[in-house]
């Protein structure tokens, strides 16, 4: 569905006023150049650098522009990574690589990508090296990423329990936390074996007890999401309207916050 964007509540918006022309690069021509809106890159609008030739640009029509969501999404990230966090089978991997879809920018799973560097899969990590080690690992690995906005990352479900990620993540990330109940995560994970954390005699008991551990932390993330069983497409509209939401709450806070400074 499409929502109007945000140079956009205004009606008439008119982007010449906003984005002032420049004279056509043709170097006969004496004409204005002319704005086109670009959806998709950091800028909203480019001067094309010609003119409109043939019609007089002052009586086209103003730009008026609709965003879909998730261009209004993309735009609200700036170069900022998406950070996916939650217990194991929330979907975080298959949430984020949709909504990185929708927004047009890169998906990376850091569980991949530790795999990817140390060459071991992760149960065999944490075999061979231990639960510290990895997450010590998990920890650099993330905090490298994060330099490489804009993009999705989801993160293992452990990640963000280390106050150091949390803090790169609050840095350069909008955190979304992928709540989902014991019943659902059960569901999802329990004829998965490749996770250590679950090779317990009871692991939904172990679950259960993560997620008493985990939910207190797993809530300072920026937004929380419900997941559970409906459509996924529905997740990622509801991830990219807290986005949207977050992104006009956050800058209103920072406006206000430098006006007490003052
Ligand atoms: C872990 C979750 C796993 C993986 C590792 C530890 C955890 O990732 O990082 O097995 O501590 O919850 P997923 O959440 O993607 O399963």
């Amino acid at each position: 569905s499409n929502t109007t964007g945000h140079l956009w509540a205004r009606d008439n918006f008119d982007a010449r006023s906003h984005f002032p022309p420049s004279r056509c690069r043709r170097s006969s021509c004496r004409q204005w150049t002319r704005s086109m809106l670009m959806l998709d890159g950091p800028d909203t609008f480019v001067d094309t650098g010609e003119a409109n030739h043939g019609k007089d640009l002052m009586k086209t029509q103003p730009i008026r522009t609709e965003l879909t969501k998730a261009a209004q999404a993309r735009q609200c990230l700036g170069d900022r990574t998406v950070v996916f966090v939650g217990l194991m089978g929330a979907g975080k991997s298959v949430i984020g690589k949709m909504t990185a879809a929708a927004m047009q920018v890169p998906f990376v799973d850091s569980d991949h990508e530790i795999e990817h560097v140390s060459r071991m899969s992760i149960a065999d990590l944490f075999e061979k090296y231990g639960e510290v080690e990895f997450r010590a690992l998990e920890a650099r690995v993330i905090s490298r990423l994060l330099k490489g906005g804009p993009m999705v990352l989801s993160t293992g479900g452990g990640a963000f329990m280390q106050e150091s990620v949390r803090a790169d993540i609050k840095e350069s990330g909008l955190s979304v936390w992928l709540r989902a109940d014991l019943d659902v995560l059960w569901e999802r994970v329990k004829r998965r074996y490749h996770r250590p954390l679950l090779k317990t005699a009871d692991p939904k008991a172990t679950l259960s007890a993560l997620l008493g551990a985990r939910y207190p932390i797993y809530g300072e993330a920026d937004m929380i999401v419900q997941s559970r069983d409906t459509g996924k497409e529905i997740i990622v509209d509801e991830v990219l309207e807290a986005i949207i939401a977050y992104a006009a709450v956050s800058s209103k806070q920072t406006v206000r916050g430098s006006n007490n400074e003052r």
